[in-house]
């Protein structure tokens, strides 16, 4: 078990699979963003080794993300390794849904069990402007395909940028009436790449929520008021799915935080919002053995950071979110 000094077991990994994307959302990466060089990144065996490491550790949880893993070379034959791997119990995948339609059937046969789908607003237009090039059409099929390959329950992410889509909250809230899906809404949070967009244009779970509740009545807490991950969760009334608020912002969830993250050039980081990183790829590749690979990564794990300090105006700037994975 790999627990930190506060008491809390991580348990819980995020690996980010390239820092490539097919969009360029305004929120997180400028438009003529430079990725990282292909031999820089954590190549299929180096990501296999260290997911066996982190599941010998108690690691059971794991997410792929990136950028946007499925762009990364065989990915379906990765998530077949990966879903082998002795301790895995959960397997799931946050993706922008672009090329699901043709991805979710050969993922959920190599054992990817779920996907959370980005999708900020269900207006081709306003997706075009947030996505600067992205086709609506492409993410719904995605989403269908995701649905009937049974990678379920299915949790759509939505990031709310003022001037962008903030009116559309609605819509995307209507979508859980009627599918059992758990539409999520996330608070912008300041990164490197787009910082003064981010730090001007947030709104906050409350607005929301109050935009929803004006239009599509009051929303009922759900899960006995239990976080659900890192979203509160709520359902209209007469609802299949729920809708989720992830408030990094105004309402941190650091005390319930089991997480850890893998950034696509194998640093470990023990906190989306704080900068310290543990390189573990360059030791990997320098011929370190398991036994120090794994020592570095209690020795990380343990001193996980407490909260973040955006209230503070500590914004890390060290990497854009495509490279930390979100
Ligand atoms: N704030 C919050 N979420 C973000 N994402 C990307 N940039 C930001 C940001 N600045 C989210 C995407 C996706 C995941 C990869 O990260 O919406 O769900
Ligand atoms: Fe790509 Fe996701 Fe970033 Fe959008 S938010 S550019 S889909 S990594």
């Amino acid at each position: 078990m790999a627990l930190d000094r506060f008491g809390r077991d991580i348990h819980y990994l995020r690996i980010s699979l390239t820092d490539h994307c097919n969009l360029r959302c305004v929120y997180c990466m400028p438009e003529d963003m430079t990725f990282r060089p292909n031999a820089e990144l954590m190549q299929d065996d180096e990501v296999l080794l260290l997911v066996r490491l982190f599941a010998n550790l108690g690691f059971d949880k794991f997410r792929l993300t990136g950028g946007e893993p499925t762009v990364r070379l065989h990915i379906v034959d990765l998530v077949r390794q990966m879903a082998q791997v002795p301790g895995v119990r959960s397997l799931s995948m946050t993706t922008n849904g672009v090329l699901l339609s043709r991805l979710a059937h050969p993922l959920a046969q190599a054992g990817l069990q779920r996907v959370n789908i980005s999708l900020d607003t269900l207006d081709p237009e306003k997706f075009r402007r947030l996505t600067r090039w992205g086709a609506l059409g492409d993410v719904w099929q995605g989403v269908q395909a995701a649905q009937e390959a049974g990678l379920t329950p299915i949790k759509i992410n939505a990031v709310v940028v003022r001037g962008y889509n903030e009116s559309d909250v609605v819509d995307l809230a209507r979508l859980t009436l009627e599918y059992n899906w758990q539409v999520r809404f996330i608070e912008m949070m300041p990164f490197a790449g787009a910082t003064e967009l981010q730090l001007r244009q947030v709104v906050t779970a409350e607005e929301i929520q109050t935009r929803i509740e004006t239009e599509l009545g009051p929303l009922q807490q759900a899960n006995n008021g239990e976080l659900d991950g890192e979203a509160r969760v709520f359902h209209l009334e007469g609802a299949q799915g729920e809708v989720g608020f992830i408030s990094s912002v105004t309402v941190p969830f650091c005390a319930a935080c089991t997480r850890a993250r893998l950034t696509a050039d194998g640093r470990l980081r023990l906190c989306l919002l704080r900068e310290g990183e543990v390189d573990l790829l360059t030791p990997l590749r320098q011929g370190a053995s398991l036994e120090e690979l794994r020592q570095t990564i209690l020795d990380g794990v343990w001193y996980k950071p407490w909260g973040h300090g955006l209230a503070e105006g500590v914004i890390p700037l060290n990497r854009v979110m495509s490279e930390i994975g979100g």
